[in-house]
């Protein structure tokens, strides 16, 4: 097994994150996410197979990747993706499997994913208010959602992190209810908040961080705490009444400098920053018979030519490119 130095890009950043998209489709349709109707699905003969994500994550684990973490789109649409997470928990070198969801599904197969192997659990959840959430969601139960995450709780997948993406005029209104619903169990959640990156389709203005931070800090006092900081981009904090709260500000304090995640998409392809959607593809040349030599070169390749990072600022700058749910989150 190699070191973790070995996926080191131009920019000193060593690589120990790989996030797995599972799937670009999604059963909701969140509004600052995806288009009402009309997307361009990937074909399903193009999703890579359970078998194959399984090899290209060894090979990871081989130049250093450590920690996986399972998205989407929404990564429950896939069949029995507990197939997965065992086959990547089989994996040397790999100590931590994460997946983020966004909860509809997640009730009646917590039980299996943790007996599988999964270790963490984020959901996103962005109102706690039903309607509010139906709206945002295109169509979503709260309730359901609610129930999915007690079934994981209960299965022993704990504590949730809660990722909430604020935006101005649509859910800044639910920063203090959440804080409220879930501060009532606060060994069990961690409440994070997400500024808004801006995709090319899809305006929205974000909150600042900063702004949750010190409209949070005069309600209930707040300090930084570092004695759970992750090697995620969150900042953490703990509320006056004990409950976890993190900032995730892309823009506000864009964290590029310090970023050790590589991502792979549902049809192969290396997505080395979130910002860029046209690095080429590793299904290819799998498919076409690549040893794992072969694909590990190939990864070091692309490692090598990973961007310093997005242009996108708070109040303008360069928009992302393609969706959320191609690259995967
Ligand atoms: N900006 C910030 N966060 C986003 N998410 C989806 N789209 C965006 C965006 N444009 C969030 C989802 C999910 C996580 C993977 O990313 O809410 O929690
Ligand atoms: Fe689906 Fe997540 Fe996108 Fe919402 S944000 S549409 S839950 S992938």
């Amino acid at each position: 097994m190699s070191s973790p130095s070995a996926l080191r890009d131009r920019f000193g950043r060593a690589h120990t994150y790989l996030r797995v998209s599972v799937t670009d489709r999604c059963n909701f349709r969140c509004v600052y996410c995806l288009p009402a109707e009309g997307m361009d699905w990937m074909r399903r003969d193009d999703l890579l197979s359970y078998e194959e994500i399984t090899r290209l994550v060894s090979v990871f684990a081989s130049l250093g990747i450590r920690r996986v973490r399972l998205t989407g789109g929404e990564p429950l649409i896939r069949r029995d993706l507990e197939r997965l997470v065992e086959g990547i928990g089989g994996i040397e070198g790999i100590d931590d499997i994460a997946m983020t969801t966004n909860a509809h599904r997640l009730e009646g197969c917590a039980d299996r994913l943790a007996e599988a192997g999964l270790t963490r659990l984020n959901v996103s959840i962005d109102s706690i208010d039903p309607d509010q959430f139906a709206e945002i969601t295109r169509g979503g139960t709260l309730d359901r959602v609610l129930r999915g995450m007690d079934a994981a709780i209960d299965a022993g997948i704990g504590p949730i992190k809660l990722n909430m993406v604020v935006l101005k005029g649509v859910n800044e209104d639910q920063i203090i209810p959440m804080v409220e619903h879930f501060g009532a169990r606060p060994e069990t959640f961690v409440l994070r908040f997400i500024e808004y990156m801006p995709f090319e389709a899809r305006w929205h203005k974000s909150v600042k961080g900063e702004t949750i931070r010190d409209l949070l800090g005069e309600r209930y006092g707040i300090e930084p705490d570092g004695a759970w900081q992750g090697d995620g981009p969150a900042v953490n904090h703990r509320l006056g009444f004990g409950l976890r709260v993190g900032f995730i500000n892309p823009l506000s304090e864009r964290f590029c400098s310090t970023c050790n995640r590589l991502r792979l998409s549902a049809d192969g392809f290396l997505r080395t920053c979130l910002s860029d959607d046209g690095t080429p593809s590793l299904a290819e040349g799998m498919r076409d018979g690549a040893t794992d030599e072969d694909i590990a070169a190939a990864i070091r390749e692309m490692v090598l030519g990973k961007r310093e990072g997005h242009d996108a600022l708070l109040d303008g700058g360069k928009a992302f490119e393609g969706v959320m749910t191609r690259i995967g989150g």
